[in-house]
């Protein structure tokens, strides 16, 4: 795991939009897996700076995003689908028939995650996967006791993570309990990952996910199995991490190190 510490939340940000970047200068027919919720909005804003500004080109590249609340289509403005219209979509030259997000609303939701995963796998799979984290460590909506191995599958939200998505809605009855969110077995097919954490709230989540053992009751921490992942944090963030002087000293040292990339 690469530990990237940044000052604050903007500093992040940018850092995580120069991954994210890079993905899509490197392969214009990058498969981008995207998340929602607060953490990720300053990365999108850098995007859509970088799009704008430096011509970023985003027309060859296809998405899929991490998750949806069951029951909300995509004009709710509490669903994922309008989320990422607003915050990125309608900022970017992203052809909207390219981006995906897993369906909220189903005759049949085992056969709808079956397409949606299979879409991926049509795709190519996805080149780099933006991650949030929950503060019951959870990724996407794979709560604490999910399989590891999981795939895209209907979730029940936890009460933690429903009191958390609470200041979204008018009232917290109105949080959807049940979703459809991406597998942590599904998110560890990525060929890389990029999980985004900011704020005192997510230390001990962020430290679980980085220094605990690998357990489903922290659904990040099986980012320490996969081969290619970089944990982007503020100060606040990695707060709880016992070995935060290392994370800062190979920072500084990165520079002058031997690379083979
Ligand atoms: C969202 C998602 C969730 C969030 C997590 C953190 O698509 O998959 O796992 O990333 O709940 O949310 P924020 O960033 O709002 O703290």
């Amino acid at each position: 795991m690469q530990v990237v510490i940044s000052a604050d939340y903007e500093e992040m940000s940018k850092a995580a939009a120069g991954v994210m970047a890079k993905v899509v200068r490197d392969k214009p027919t990058a498969v981008l897996g995207l998340a929602t919720g607060s953490t990720p909005l300053g990365m999108y804003k850098e995007l859509i700076r970088l799009h704008r500004e430096e011509g970023l080109d985003f027309s060859g590249v296809t998405t899929f995003n991490l998750d949806e609340y069951v029951g909300l289509d995509g004009s709710h403005e509490q669903s994922y689908r309008y989320f990422m219209t607003e915050n990125l979509f309608k900022d970017i030259n992203v052809n909207i028939d390219s981006t995906n997000v897993p369906p909220g609303i189903s005759d049949d939701f085992k056969a709808s995650c079956a397409a949606y995963e299979e879409k991926i796998r049509d795709a190519g799979g996805i080149d780099v996967q933006v991650l949030g984290i929950g503060s019951d460590g959870h990724i996407a909506f794979n709560e604490p006791s999910s399989s590891l191995a999981s795939r895209t599958r209907l979730k029940t939200l936890t009460q933690q993570t429903i009191d958390d998505n609470a200041r979204f809605f008018e009232t917290p009855e109105d949080v959807p309990v049940y979703c459809v969110t991406m597998g942590v077995g599904t998110i560890l097919e990525a060929k890389k990952l990029i999980l985004l954490a900011s704020g005192a709230g997510k230390a001990d989540a962020v430290a679980d996910a980085v220094e605990g053992p690998v357990s489903s009751m922290c659904t990040a921490s099986a980012l320490q199995l996969h081969p290619d992942s970089i944990i982007c944090l503020d100060t606040a963030a990695m707060g709880k991490l016992q070995m935060r002087e290392y994370y800062q000293w190979v920072q500084d040292k990165r520079p002058g190190a031997p690379r083979w990339d």
